[in-house]
């Protein structure tokens, strides 16, 4: 069964169960301050989660595109991967344990689906502790299905409980079901992942979450019990194929090939390298497609550190010629066909390419450097100023700089390299995607309320700039709001300042902040502007502000333009060809 067939009867089975799909959202998070990335499903809905209405209902459907990599030193194994697809199935406050429990077996056992053997799954459910009980219910569930119980384990919150990577926000206990992927054909009595992690794969979990965590660290219960399941595509592919590895699925296998032809080395010989860059340039590309460029902050840091990787371990396989964007088509042409936003084939390949060609000037003299400063050391740690020297002058990421490090068998001194680092400028990238501590709870009204004031800027330009403009990115933090549009000159004076004396006279009139549900050609009719793609589902929200802004969005929004308080444009600056980028903040 191909992943395009999973996919696909993943979403049949849940339409047939009542739900609707939804579109992946961006890789890029709009409205959540507390990550880089979108790392699970969740993101998005956190604010369905805690309450809000959605547009498409209580049910609903999706594959979500995720990037995380915190364990990117583990790809060029068998399943680590940095961009993966998440099947997921949720429950705003509708069906619970029962249901979600039922269907998931129901859709990995039953003929019609998957069909996969129930002799081969096995479960883990949450064994509690002082914040919530043990889940006997899911595994009473399980057990009347026919999961044996010698195949149901129970594990600790490490395990069993899943909330947002930012510490506060909606949780719960979650049940996560295996596949054997032990020597022989079936696991021997007894054993399941609590006892025998090793032989099992994890394939799907289902999170009940019934929690919100706070900021003091204590777990109130939510307004809503909802059900946040995924469902790994490349991990269930792999196992439905027969496959030992994600590598050895349709997903990859054709990227490895191009590799290979471009490569002096062998795949067999060199699996690690190969894997690693056929993961780092296919989650690049993805990030490409959602706008990310190259740079030293943010996510534009992560794929910098991706792209660089994966540029050096080329090198390692002899690859001398530009060869990025060579792969990086290959993965386009293998994902378009479901991700649309693949289509811009030439800025995509453009953006990735640009930056391979930066880092080949530097990087052969900096492989000569390193290899000479490490033949005159006698001791086993790489201090933080030659780190330093090779970040700032040959552009090699500090984790590039440790895995080199790590195969001479040598480790670096990284808190000497921060303390070099912040000598020189702020260090205001994140290691890895979890940006603030706190989490979305504690941001979440400021976050709102920049939400907000992004409509209002976005009609002001229109107002002010004409109707070409129209967003081309949006993104909230705690600290302010970055706003991404269409238009072709550096704005004037005059233009930023009655840019932001529409916005402060939207707020002084104090009006109402609406918002309706309506389907997509409704809200065009009804003037609402907004992106009319397949971003959306059927239904749609559309937030009114009477007479000032209608745009369609998931909200959250404030009751009354009055809470924004006063908005200030902080910056007017190029994005990219043909874009300009605004950064405001309200106070
Ligand atoms: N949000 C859950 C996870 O990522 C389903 O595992």
């Amino acid at each position: 069964m191909l992943a395009k067939d999973i996919r696909q009867k993943y979403l049949d089975f849940f339409v047939s169960k009542g739900h609707k799909v939804i579109p992946s959202a961006p890789l890029l998070p709009e409205n959540d301050p507390t990550v880089l990335f979108t790392t699970a499903g969740m993101h998005p809905l956190v604010p369905y989660l805690l309450g809000e209405a959605h547009a498409s209902g209580k049910r609903l459907a999706n594959f979500q595109k995720c990037v995380r990599t915190g364990d990117i030193d583990e790809v060029g194994d068998d399943s680590h991967l940095t961009f993966f697809e998440m099947l997921g199935n949720w429950s705003l406050g509708d069906y619970f344990k029962q249901e979600a429990i039922a269907w998931s077996f129901e859709f990995l056992t039953s003929k019609q689906w998957l069909g996969i053997p129930i002799n081969k799954l096995a479960v883990t459910c949450f064994g509690g502790d002082k914040d919530a009980p043990r889940d006997a219910e899911s595994a009473a569930a399980w057990k009347k299905l026919g999961i044996p119980e010698e195949r149901i384990g129970f594990l600790p919150k490490a395990n069993n409980w899943w909330g947002p990577a930012g510490q506060t926000g909606p949780c719960g206990s979650d049940t996560e079901i295996f596949y054997w992927v032990g020597k022989n054909n079936l696991p021997p009595k007894g054993s399941n992942p609590a006892n025998d992690e090793a032989n099992w794969l994890e394939i799907w979990n289902d999170v009940f979450m019934e929690y919100n965590k706070t900021a003091n660290g204590t777990f109130e219960p939510l307004k809503q019990k909802n059900v946040d399941t995924g469902m790994g595509l490349e991990r269930v592919a792999t196992v439905l194929q027969g496959k030992k590895s994600v590598y050895d699925t349709e997903l990859f296998a054709p990227v490895l090939e191009k590799i290979s032809t471009l490569a002096k080395v062998s795949y067999e010989e060199n699996k690690a390298s190969y894997r690693i860059i056929a993961d780092h340039l296919r989650t690049a590309t993805f990030m490409a497609a959602d706008g990310v460029k190259p740079s030293n902050v943010d996510q534009g840091y992560v794929m910098r550190r991706l792209l660089r990787r994966a540029i050096r371990h080329g090198k390692k396989l002899g690859i001398d010629q530009d060869f990025t964007a060579i792969i990086a088509k290959k993965v386009i042409h293998l994902m378009s066909e479901i991700f649309h936003e693949l289509n811009h084939e030439e800025e995509i390949l453009k953006t990735i390419h640009d930056e391979e060609q930066k880092f080949r000037k530097t990087l052969t003299c900096g492989l000569r450097e390193f290899e000479k400063v490490i033949e005159a050391m006698c001791e086993k740690t790489l201090s933080g100023q030659t780190a330093f020297h090779l970040y700032d002058t040959y552009g090699f990421p500090i984790e590039i700089t440790q895995e080199l490090s790590r195969e001479k068998g040598l480790e670096v001194d990284v808190k000497g390299f921060e303390t070099a680092f912040r000598k020189h400028q702020e260090l205001s990238r994140a290691g890895a995607e979890q940006k603030f501590k706190g989490g979305l709870q504690d941001h979440s009204e400021i976050s709102t309320k920049l939400h907000t004031a992004t409509h209002l800027l976005q009609a002001a330009l229109r107002k002010v700039l004409g109707d070409h403009v129209y967003q081309k990115g949006s993104n909230v933090t705690a600290e302010r709001l970055r706003f991404d549009f269409s238009h072709p000159d550096k704005m004037t004076p005059e233009q930023l300042s009655a840019t932001e004396k529409y916005v402060n006279d939207a707020i002084a009139a104090n009006v109402e902040v609406l918002c309706e549900t309506m389907t997509v050609d409704e809200a065009k009719k009804s003037g609402a502007i907004g992106l009319f793609d397949k971003k959306y589902g059927d239904q749609v929200k559309v937030y009114t502000i009477s007479g000032w802004s209608k745009e369609i969005c998931g909200g959250p929004h404030v009751k009354r333009t009055s809470e924004l308080g006063h908005f200030k444009i902080l910056k007017e600056e190029a994005s990219s060809a043909g874009v300009r980028r605004i950064k405001a903040i309200v106070s």
